[in-house]
C-alpha cells in the first residue's frame, strides 16, 4: 500500500452470510445497525454490492439520509436510474437478450429499444411508482437487492407510517425477487421505524448488530506507520484502546495515525490527545454546535454530562433563553437534537452519539 489512505478491509465473507440469511428468508429484509461513520455505506458499496453482482443479483442503493424529506422519492429514484441503466442496450452484461435492439441508426446516434416492456407512463403517487417501478425492474433485470440506507430516515418523514407499510408490502409482494439491506444509525430510530411497521420489529426485518472492523485494520495502519518510520513502530494494544475510544470509526483512526506519522509520534494515547486538541477537529465539532441556541447547547451539555435533562434539577439549571425551561420546551430540544443525529436514546438513558463529541462539550464546558 502506497499512503495511509490506500489502507482498506474488504469483507466478501460479511457480505456472503449476508446474502445467504437474505436468500433464506425472502421476503424478509436485514437491518445492520451501527453508528455513524464505522463503515456501513463503505460496505454496501465495496462489499455487498459487488458480492451481489457476482450471483447475478442487481444492487440498488438509495441513501435515504441525504433525502430526508422525500425518502421514498429518493428511493423511486434510484430504482428508476437502475431502470435506465438495464435499458441501455449493452451497458450491462446479458441485458441485449431480454431487451433486443429494434434499429440502430447508421453511425450509432439514434437507438431504439425493441420490446421494452410497460411503456405506460408511471404512476405519480409515490407508494404507487414504487409498486410499478419494483414490478418493471424485476421484468427486466431479474432479482434485485435493495440497499436503503440510513432507513430510519423513514421514520422521521412527514408520512412515515404510510411509507413504511408500503414498503414493506411492495417486498413482501415481490419476495420472490427482491432482497433488501437497511442499515441505521439509531438503534432507537430503526426500532421506532419497525414498530411504525405495525407490527413487532423482528417479524419485519431481522435486526442485526453491524460489525466493527477488527485488529486486521490496526495492524495494517502500524505496519504501514513502521514503514514510513523505520525503527519506531506502534503498540497494537493501545491502538485498539484508541479505536474503542473513538467509537471504531476507521476513517478517525486513520487521521489519528496520519497526524501521528506527521509528529513521528509513537504513543497513541499521546495522537488522540493531539487529535482532539487540534483546530481542525474542533471546528468540526464547533459546527456542529453553531446551529443550535443557547437552550439546546443547555440541553445537550446536561446529556453529555450524564444528567436527566428532564430532572427538577437539569431544569432549573438550564440557561433561560427565550422564556422560562419548561419540561416541553426540554422535549422540543431533545427531538431536534435527536433529529439532527447528535443524541440518540439507549437503554441507559440519552446519550450523545459520538463518544469524542461529548468529551469535547464536557472540556469546553459552556458551549
Ligand atoms: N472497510 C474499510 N476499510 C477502510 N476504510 C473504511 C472501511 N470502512 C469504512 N472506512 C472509512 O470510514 C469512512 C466512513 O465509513 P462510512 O461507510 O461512510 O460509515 P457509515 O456509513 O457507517 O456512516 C469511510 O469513508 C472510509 O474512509
Ligand atoms: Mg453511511
Amino acid at each position: 500500500m502506497a499512503t495511509f489512505d490506500d489502507i482498506e478491509i474488504r469483507r466478501p465473507a460479511l457480505a456472503e452470510s449476508y446474502l445467504a440469511l437474505l436468500a433464506a428468508q425472502p421476503g424478509r429484509p436485514l437491518a445492520l445497525f451501527a453508528p455513524r461513520r464505522v463503515g456501513k455505506t463503505y460496505f454496501l458499496d465495496h462489499d455487498l454490492a459487488p458480492a451481489a453482482q457476482t450471483v447475478g443479483i442487481l444492487p440498488v442503493y438509495a441513501d435515504l439520509w441525504l433525502h430526508k424529506s422525500a425518502p421514498l422519492e429518493a428511493l423511486n429514484h434510484a430504482l428508476e436510474e437502475s431502470l435506465d441503466d438495464l435499458s441501455v442496450p449493452g451497458s450491462r452484461v446479458g441485458r441485449l437478450a431480454k431487451t433486443p435492439v429494434r434499429k440502430l441508426g447508421g453511425l450509432g446516434v439514434s437507438v431504439e429499444l425493441g420490446e421494452v416492456p410497460d411503456r405506460r407512463s408511471l404512476p405519480e403517487a409515490p407508494g404507487l411508482r414504487l409498486d410499478a417501478l419494483a414490478t418493471r425492474i424485476v421484468k427486466q433485470g431479474g432479482k434485485v437487492l435493495l440497499m436503503l440506507d440510513e432507513v430510519q430516515t423513514l421514520a422521521d418523514a412527514a408520512d412515515g407510517e404510510t411509507l413504511i407499510a408500503t414498503l414493506r408490502a411492495v417486498l413482501h409482494k415481490r419476495r420472490a425477487d427482491i432482497a433488501a439491506v437497511f442499515t441505521g444509525s439509531s438503534r432507537e430510530g430503526l426500532a421506532r421505524l419497525m414498530s411504525a411497521a405495525g407490527a413487532p420489529m423482528y417479524q419485519f426485518a431481522q435486526m442485526l448488530d453491524f460489525p466493527v472492523l477488527g485488529e486486521e485494520f490496526l495492524a495494517m495502519l502500524a505496519k504501514h506507520f513502521a514503514k514510513v518510520h523505520p525503527g519506531k513502530s506502534l503498540e497494537l494494544a493501545a491502538l485498539q484502546e484508541a479505536f474503542q475510544r473513538i467509537g471504531y470509526k476507521p476513517a478517525l483512526m486513520r487521521d489519528i495515525v496520519k497526524g501521528m506519522s506527521a509528529e513521528g509520534l509513537t504513543d497513541v494515547g499521546q495522537g488522540v490527545a493531539h487529535f482532539l486538541a487540534s483546530d481542525s477537529q474542533r471546528a468540526i465539532w464547533a459546527a456542529l454546535v453553531a446551529p443550535l441556541d443557547t437552550f439546546e447547547r443547555g440541553v445537550l451539555l446536561a446529556i453529555a454530562q450524564g444528567r436527566p435533562p428532564l430532572g427538577r434539577e437539569t431544569l432549573a439549571a438550564l440557561p433561560v433563553h427565550g422564556g422560562k425551561p419548561t419540561v416541553s420546551r426540554v422535549r422540543t430540544a431533545i427531538d431536534r437534537l435527536r433529529r439532527a443525529g447528535l443524541v440518540s436514546k439507549s437503554a441507559a438513558g440519552l446519550l450523545v452519539d459520538d463518544p469524542l463529541f461529548a468529551e469535547f462539550l464536557l472540556g469546553s464546558g459552556k458551549t
